[in-house]
């Protein structure tokens, strides 16, 4: 656990260090969990949002993009069921005074659980070698097979007692897990509460007339209140999706873990409507494509997994979530979830409007069910973010700080760096950029030794260094250095554009997919 906390401090201060993340702020010390991206962050995340948009949008015939308001009819959270339901389970330790979310409590104890079946796989590895298998393991091994019986059996029971609003039945499971405050160890808790999660607002002049608002604290309902518009006006034919990318907002209790759970932060989410019935398939489809398009950035199969929820939200008939390994164990990267009818069912009631597809096939009209795909763009930044930063021991002893992130979503492309800041260096360097970046975002760095200027640019990620010496001034070659391999050759200056585009161009990253 020790490990795992200063890796994440690690991730943290070098987020800050390098222009990636600050507190929001800071000069008034900060707001609890609200975060500025900086001005490497904001490229990289942009770039992730590209990359999602590219994916479910441009490559998608039957899908389109919007960009609704944030603010919204007050109705629409009433009919959302947002008003009554967005609620989560809160306890306070009366000794520490610390609130926490209950299910979180006890999913934490789960992950406990879990990790003792990893390591008694890992134990397992070791002792059976090549002959290993892993799978087999865990459906035999009776010590693996009582922790994953006592972890769904806990999972089944929370998810039961909160269906059922049983909050006195999940304090009860607090104490018999023996759950203590992970601040103080004290196991003396108050009852547990629900607690909603909207922010509040005003619209109009005056406070008499001011209109009360929310500030939404999903993108769907956006999409939800367009549905028929969108339809009509692009001739969209079932099935179809929407997507749209854009802030939320949710006062949560427990925001801790840096940008992980934000007050303030952006979904990336993609409504797909299809005919009632089809939602099994639709929904495995999704999760299958949502998988790949995680897996086309190549940060490994084995930081991946399916979590398939027990307690289901109160619009959705199944839902999954796709887990990954971020610096404190697998949590929650994106959602995928069957939401049914009930969204443009209750909109429909609650604004008096049909929101109806005629569907020339079956020739009848029906409201749509949906398969709905939600990822959080800032815990994908925290996901490329944490997984990309590495210690790397050199082979001259020495250690360097890489930031591998994947080339098509790295902020700056590649730095150029005239050797000396002299003889006419900087200018064969400035006119490289003046090529580049109308191509790729590009940056200039004449500071400092060369080798130092190299470490600086992996640290920031940069995947090319591209290097102008006094060779260059006679033949017009200049060296061009590889983040991840370190690996220097010299190329004509009028190759690099294309060794650039080779490894950062958008397609070849997404054609992974298929
Ligand atoms: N429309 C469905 C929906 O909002 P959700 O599971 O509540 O579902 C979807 O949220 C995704 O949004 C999550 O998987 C997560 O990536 C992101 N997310 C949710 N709350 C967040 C928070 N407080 N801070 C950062 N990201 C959050």
């Amino acid at each position: 656990m020790a490990k795992q906390d200063d890796d994440f401090k690690k991730v943290i201060s070098h987020a800050k260090e390098y222009g990636y993340v600050f507190q929001s702020s800071e000069i008034y010390d900060g707001l609890s969990a609200v975060y500025d991206y900086a001005q490497n962050g904001s490229e990289l995340k942009k770039n992730i949002r590209e990359y999602w948009w590219k994916a479910m949008v441009h490559l998608n015939e039957n899908i389109v993009g919007i960009d609704a308001a944030i603010f919204m009819h007050p109705t629409t959270w009433k009919a959302s069921g947002h008003v009554d339901a967005f609620n989560d389970p809160l306890i306070d330790n009366k000794d520490s005074k610390k609130r926490y979310r209950a299910d979180v409590l006890i999913e934490d104890h789960v992950a406990k659980i879990e990790a003792k079946i990893e390591k008694e796989v890992a134990k397992a590895a070791k002792r059976f070698g090549d002959a290993f298998d892993k799978e087999q393991f865990l459906a035999t091994n009776q010590r693996v097979l009582d922790y994953q019986e006592k972890a769904d059996g806990i999972l089944k029971r929370m998810g039961r007692s909160l269906e059922n609003e049983d909050l006195a039945d999940v304090k009860s499971l607090i104490e018999e897990l023996d759950i203590s405050c992970p601040m103080s160890g004290s196991k003396n808790w108050t009852d547990v509460k629900q607690f909603n999660l909207m922010f509040g607002t005003k619209l109009g002049a005056s406070a008499e007339s001011a209109m009360d608002l929310y500030l939404r604290p999903e993108t769907a309902q956006g999409i939800f209140v367009n549905f028929l518009n969108v339809q009509k006006t692009g001739r969209m034919k079932i099935p179809f999706g929407i997507a749209q990318t854009g802030k939320a907002f949710r006062n949560e209790i427990v925001a801790r873990q840096f940008i992980f759970r934000m007050r303030e932060f952006e979904q990336m989410e993609m409504q797909f409507f299809i005919r009632p019935g089809s939602q099994q398939e639709w929904y495995e489809k999704w999760k299958e494509n949502r998988l790949k398009w995680h897996l086309s950035l190549g940060m490994g199969e084995e930081n991946y997994r399916f979590h398939d929820h027990e307690k289901l939200a109160h619009y959705a008939d199944a839902a999954a979530d796709i887990e990954f390994r971020f610096p404190f164990g697998f949590k929650e990267l994106e959602g995928i979830h069957s939401r049914t009818d009930f969204d443009l069912s209750q909109h429909e009631k609650h604004s008096n409007k049909k929101l109806q597809y005629f569907d020339p096939e079956l020739k009848e009209n029906y409201v749509p069910y949906v398969v709905e795909t939600s990822i959080g763009l800032d815990r994908m930044f925290l996901a490329v973010f944490a997984h990309s930063l590495q210690e790397e021991e050199l082979d001259n002893n020495t250690t360097r700080t890489v930031l591998k992130l994947p080339a098509v979503l790295a902020p700056t492309k590649a730095a150029v760096l005239p050797l000396v800041k002299k003889d006419g260096l900087p200018d064969v360097a400035h006119k490289i950029i003046e090529d580049l970046k109308w191509d790729f975002n590009v940056t200039y760095d004449e500071k400092d030794a060369v080798g130092r200027r190299y470490r600086r640019q992996d640290a920031v990620g940069t995947p090319f260094c591209i290097t102008v010496d006094h060779q260059s001034l006679e033949d017009q070659t200049v060296t061009i250095r590889h983040r991840d391999t370190m690996e220097q050759r010299r190329v004509a200056i009028s190759e690099v554009k294309g060794i650039i585009h080779k490894e950062v161009d958008m397609r070849s990253w997404l054609q992974r997919m298929q």
